[in-house]
C-alpha cells in the first residue's frame, strides 16, 4: 500500500491499482457518533445534501489511522483498513464468504460437520457455513431423527422458505405423487424449482430419517465446475448455454408456477450466478434454427458432463445425517431403490442465501474479524 496526499487529492495505491479517493467518497464514510447512529450504524444524514465541491484541507496517515479535515468543517479518523477492503473488488463484493472451490469426482474428502445442540453462535457454525460457500455443500453428522427436527435447525440459522410444497417435504415412496422425486425411480441430476420467482430456492437441506434400502445413493455435481470445462474447453456450448433464455413451468392442481433464465447464469462480472437443470420442466422458446441447433448440441453435451462419472460424487445418507446443498451452484439426485427391502424416508426444506451470508459476516466479526484486517 502506498499513499499520497497532494493538491487536496489523497491518493492511494493498493494492489497495484491506484485509487484517487473522491472528497464526498470519503465524507459519507467519516465515522463518528455525529454522523452514524452508533446502536444501528445507520447514516444520520443525506449524503446527497454534501457540498459537491466539498474539499480535504488536511489529511495524516500514521499506525493505520487516517486523520482527514474537510473544509465543511467535518473531521475525523478512518481505519485505513475499514477503506482498503473497499479497494479490494474481491472482498468488496462478497466480504468474508470464501473463495468456491470447484470440484469433480475426484473430490477427496466430503466436507462435513458434527451436529451440535444450539451451535448457531458457534465457531462449529461458522466452520460449518464456510465448507458450505467453499463446496457448495456440507453433511452434518448426528442430526436428531425426529420428524421435523430439521426445521427447528434450519430455522435456527434463517426463516424457512415456505413454499406451496409447505414447510418442508417429506421424500418417500408415496402413491400418486405431484413429483417424480416420490416414486423409487433414479433421479438425474438437477436443481430443484427453477419456475419459482423471484428465484429457485437457494438452499436444500435433506435430512436422512431412514435408510433401509440398499440402493437410493445420493449423487451431487458441482455445476459450476461443469461449467468451467465447458468455458475452457467448449467456447461455443459455453455461449449458447449463457444466452439462451428457457422457461421452466410447474403445475398441479390448484397452481402454475413459471419463471425464465439461463441452463448457465453469469452475473456482470461474468462470475458463475446459477445454474438451472430440470428437464422435465424446461422450454426453450423457437429461435431461429441455427441457434436452436447450436443450444441443442450444447444442452447434450451439459447433459453428458452432469450425468459422467468424472463430475459426480454418489454416497449414501444414513439416519442422522443433513445433507446441506447450494440449489443454484450443485446438482442433485439419486440412484433408484427397491422399496420392498425397507424405508427410505428424508425430510427436506430451503432456506435463502441472506440467512446464511448473513450468519456468516455475523460470525466471521465475532470469531475472526482480525484476519479481515489487512
Ligand atoms: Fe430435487
Amino acid at each position: 500500500m502506498d499513499f499520497h496526499f497532494e493538491n487536496n487529492t489523497i491518493k492511494i495505491i493498493h494492489q497495484n491499482k491506484t485509487f484517487n479517493l473522491h472528497p464526498i467518497w470519503l465524507r459519507e464514510r467519516l465515522p463518528g457518533e455525529k454522523y452514524f447512529d452508533l446502536d444501528t450504524n445507520q447514516r444520520l444524514y443525506e449524503p446527497s445534501s454534501i457540498d459537491l465541491k466539498l474539499k480535504i484541507i488536511s489529511c495524516k496517515l500514521s499506525d493505520h489511522k487516517l486523520d482527514v479535515e474537510f473544509n465543511d468543517g467535518a473531521q475525523g479518523q478512518y481505519h485505513l483498513d475499514d477503506l482498503l477492503i473497499e479497494m479490494d473488488g474481491e472482498k468488496n463484493k462478497r466480504g468474508p464468504l470464501p473463495k468456491r472451490i470447484l470440484w469433480n469426482s475426484q473430490l477427496e474428502v466430503i466436507p462435513q460437520a458434527i451436529f451440535e445442540e444450539d451451535m448457531v453462535e458457534k465457531e462449529s457454525m461458522y466452520n460449518l457455513l464456510m465448507d458450505f460457500y467453499k463446496y457448495g455443500f456440507v453433511i452434518i453428522k448426528n442430526v436428531p431423527t425426529e420428524s421435523k427436527y430439521l426445521l427447528k435447525f434450519v430455522n435456527s440459522i434463517g426463516p424457512v422458505k415456505v413454499t406451496n410444497f409447505g414447510e418442508y417435504f417429506d421424500v418417500m415412496s408415496k402413491p400418486n405423487p405431484n413429483d417424480l422425486a416420490y416414486k423409487p425411480i433414479a433421479l438425474p441430476p438437477h436443481t430443484d424449482n427453477p419456475y419459482r420467482k423471484p428465484e429457485a430456492p437457494g438452499i436444500q437441506f435433506l435430512h436422512c430419517l431412514k435408510n433401509e434400502v440398499s440402493g437410493g445413493f445420493s449423487t451431487l455435481v458441482d455445476g459450476f465446475s461443469v461449467a468451467e470445462y465447458i468455458k475452457l474447453n467448449e467456447p461455443e456450448a459455453f455461449e449458447s448455454l449463457t444466452k439462451t433464455n428457457l422457461r421452466y413451468r410447474f403445475q398441479d392442481k390448484d397452481i402454475i408456477l413459471e419463471n425464465w433464465g439461463e441452463l448457465i447464469e453469469l452475473d456482470k462480472d461474468g462470475d458463475y450466478k446459477q445454474v438451472r437443470y430440470s428437464t422435465r420442466v424446461d422450454y426453450v422458446p423457437p429461435l431461429e434454427s441455427e441457434k436452436l441447433e447450436s443450444f441443442y448440441k450444447a444442452r447434450k453435451l451439459l447433459g453428458d458432463l452432469y450425468t459422467s462419472s468424472d463430475f459426480e460424487i454418489k454416497f449414501k445418507l444414513s439416519p442422522g445425517d443433513v445433507m446441506m446443498f447450494d440449489n443454484h451452484r450443485l446438482l442433485h439426485g439419486r440412484t433408484s431403490y427397491d422399496s420392498s427391502e425397507g424405508a427410505r424416508h428424508l425430510q427436506g426444506c430451503y432456506l435463502e442465501f441472506d440467512s446464511t451470508d448473513g450468519k456468516l459476516r455475523h460470525l466471521h466479526e465475532k470469531y475472526h474479524l482480525s484476519e479481515t484486517n489487512l
